[in-house]
């Protein structure tokens, strides 16, 4: 089969077919009984009967396979000035002693393991070893405060937490233990042990339940490749939803390394022995699947930068790390783009490097503005392309397969449907759009191999969140259409969902924070347009009858307490002091009229409006 149309038709059409043949370049200890279980809709499930082991196809099959010598991880860390290379041999050899120490805390398979890292080789090394042993991690990222970590643990009740004493963010270092601490004092449910990396720049002072990497690494014995089902679960990662409470999206095993390994082919066409490059962080999906999984599943070599894009020590890191490595695709999100372009907009730093074997970026985690687009285009010279997915689908919807059939690139559009995802655009009613009008994106079930097969413990909300908008259909949550070329164009979230520097974060547990500050009666978060993360949030809060404050201090308690609960990256740092919200007649405050009259939209009154006066009074502090 060859070219774009027949795969995605036979994707479609016979998925059985078409992804049985995708699963045997995975090892399996069993083969599976059955593609594809559609007993139990919308719970469908792949490769049930198969037994594999995910740890085994990143590592040790390569080095059974003579691919021993062969570098399978770099760190590069200009902020810590490390560079350190890991062979496929070395690596299989750290995990499967790191897989000894969680045996040795009493971790079996199916129990939980929380990894709360800074960009270092380990938190790789954590994780391969939690799937080496049949664990399930569950990587929440640095950037989050101690209290959605310990929602996370209540969650995912983890029997250890993987951690580290510090990260390093610029030039400054972040302790992480306190903040570890706190977490655990937070949450009901007590891991039992808490394994500690020590770092150089600020080692922590151990408790009671704390173990040294290094002391446990010493003393372990390396362990073997435990067999699990392909339907067992893998990791579960936690993504932001429209409330408060963030959603355990569970990976399983079998689908992940089948339709991560084919992407690897078809989309990014990277190879054994070939480089991929991608900038972003073990903590979010795009770090699980294209820093972690995917390049080790493909053989190839993944590069796990710890920095930024910027500042230290300057605008040209990525150009050093993509010819110092020799890479051969890139992958980030455009808000990191927008920060070199701000930084150094004629691109001079690239002078410095030669990018002769770079030749794919992709972007993602967030629309890329055509602008940004024709920027990186001019500057590299190479396919600059945009693809669409989210944590909950662990891998691309909509792509420019670049392995498949390089097609024409749109601005605007992340091209189109990946063999697999069978994307439609419906309206309220249910009936498919028209080419070029905007509805609801939506999937055609079964969804592909890969994509979450539910919520951890919580089938319930899986149901509601995604699969009850329209009967049938996966419901992603973004709002866009595709053209009569049949590309794809997705317009941004109908939920009130966020995306902040290509992080996504919930605007609901920033209101649940401001809403528990004692002289707040109400509040809203918005996400509004941001020329350099692409949205930012801002806060709206009505104060209690009768409280009298110093509104400059109260904003500053404001601030300050979300960057506490929910992290430093929800980056909500204007909070505005206001007499009413806009609410419709049964109460429901008008977000969306907010977001597009702050937007700079001409945006229309709705008609359920209680009272248009408090819209008009808000429309300047709105459009500030
Ligand atoms: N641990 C602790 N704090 C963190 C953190 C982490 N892992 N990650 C971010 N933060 C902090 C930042 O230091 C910053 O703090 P500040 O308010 O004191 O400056 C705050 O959270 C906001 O972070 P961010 O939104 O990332 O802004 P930034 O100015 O530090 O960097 C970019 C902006 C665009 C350079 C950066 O976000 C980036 O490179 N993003 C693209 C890559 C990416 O990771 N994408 C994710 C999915 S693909
Ligand atoms: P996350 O789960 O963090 O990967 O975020 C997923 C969300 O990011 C999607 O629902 C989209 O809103 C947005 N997103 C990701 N990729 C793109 C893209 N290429 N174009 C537009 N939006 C995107």
């Amino acid at each position: 089969m060859s070219g774009y149309r027949d795969t995605f038709r036979t994707s479609i059409d016979d998925p059985e077919a078409f992804w049985g043949a995708a699963a045997s370049d995975i090892d399996w200890y069993e083969q599976p009984t059955q593609v594809l279980d559609s007993s139990n809709p919308p719970f469908y499930r792949w490769f049930t009967g198969g037994v594999l082991n995910t740890c085994h196809n990143a590592l040790d099959r390569h080095v059974d396979a003579g691919r021993g010598d062969q570098a399978a991880l770099i760190y590069d860390s200009p902020v810590t000035d490390t560079r350190r290379s890991y062979t496929y041999s070395q690596l299989r050899d750290e995990v499967a002693t790191f897989a000894g120490v969680l045996t040795g805390l009493g971790v079996e398979k199916g129990d939980r393991v929380v990894v709360y890292m800074p960009m270092v080789p380990e938190a790789a090394v954590a994780m391969l070893a939690c799937a080496r042993i049949g664990a399930v991690h569950s990587v929440v990222f640095g950037g989050f405060a101690a209290k959605e970590l310990a929602v996370r643990i209540d969650d995912a009740a983890p029997k250890a937490i993987v951690s580290a004493s510090c990260g390093i963010e610029g030039k400054r270092v972040i302790e992480y233990k306190p903040l570890l601490d706190r977490a655990i004092e937070l949450a009901t449910h007590k891991p039992d042990s808490m394994v500690i990396l020590q770092r150089p720049q600020a080692p922590a002072a151990m408790g009671e339940r704390d173990v040294d990497w290094a002391d446990a690494a010493a003393k372990a014995s390396p362990v073997g490749c435990t067999p699990v089902a392909a339907t067992d679960p893998l990791y579960i990662l936690y993504t932001s939803g429209t409330t408060g409470k963030p959603k355990g999206v569970v990976r399983d095993n079998g689908g992940h390394a089948v339709a991560l390994r084919w992407s690897m082919t078809n989309i990014y066409d990277v190879g054994p022995g070939e480089t991929m490059f991608t900038a972003s962080d073990v903590g979010w999906v795009v770090g699980h699947s294209y820093i972690v999984y995917a390049p080790l599943l493909a053989g190839a070599t993944t590069v796990l930068y710890e920095g930024k894009p910027v500042g230290t020590p300057d605008a040209g890191q990525f150009w050093r790390v993509l010819s110092e490595h020799g890479a051969k695709a890139m992958f980030t999100a455009p808000t990191a783009f927008r920060a070199i372009k701000k930084e150094d907009p004629k691109g001079t730093f690239l002078a410095d490097y030669d990018l002769s074997g770079l030749k794919y970026l992709f972007l993602a985690g967030e629309r890329l503005d055509p602008e940004t687009l024709r920027w990186a285009q001019d500057l590299l010279r190479i396919p600059v392309i945009d693809h669409w997915w989210q944590t909950e689908t662990g891998w691309p919807i909509a792509a420019n397969p670049m392995g498949l059939e390089p097609m024409e690139v749109k601005p605007g559009s992340p091209t189109v449907p990946v063999p697999g995802w069978n994307i439609q655009v419906l309206d309220p009613s249910g009936s498919q759009s028209e080419a070029d009008v905007d509805g609801a994106l939506v999937v055609k079930l079964p969804l592909p191999p890969g994509a979450l097969p539910t919520l951890w413990n919580d089938d319930e909300r899986f149901v509601a969140s995604y699969m009850s908008a329209y009967d049938g259909y996966y419901l992603s949550g973004d709002g866009g259409h595709i053209d009569a070329d049949g590309y794809v164009f997705v317009m941004g979230r109908t939920d009130d969902v966020i995306n902040v520097a290509g992080h996504r974060l919930s605007t609901g547990s920033m209101e649940e924070v401001l809403a528990g500050h004692p002289d707040v009666a109400e509040c809203a978060v918005i996400g509004v347009a941001d020329a350099m993360k692409g949205q930012v949030p801002r806060g709206f809060v009505v104060l209690k009858a009768g409280v009298e404050t110093d509104e400059e201090q109260l904003r500053g308690e404001l601030v300050q307490m979300v960057r506490d609960q929910v992290g430093a990256v929800a980056s909500l740092k204007d909070v505005a002091v206001v007499a009413a919200l806009p609410k419709t007649r049964s109460g429901k405050i008008l977000r969306k009229t907010m977001r597009g009259i702050a937007d700079g939209a001409d945006e229309a009154v709705p008609s359920t409006i209680d009272d248009a006066s408090v819209l008009d009074a808000l429309r300047p502090v709105l459009r500030r």
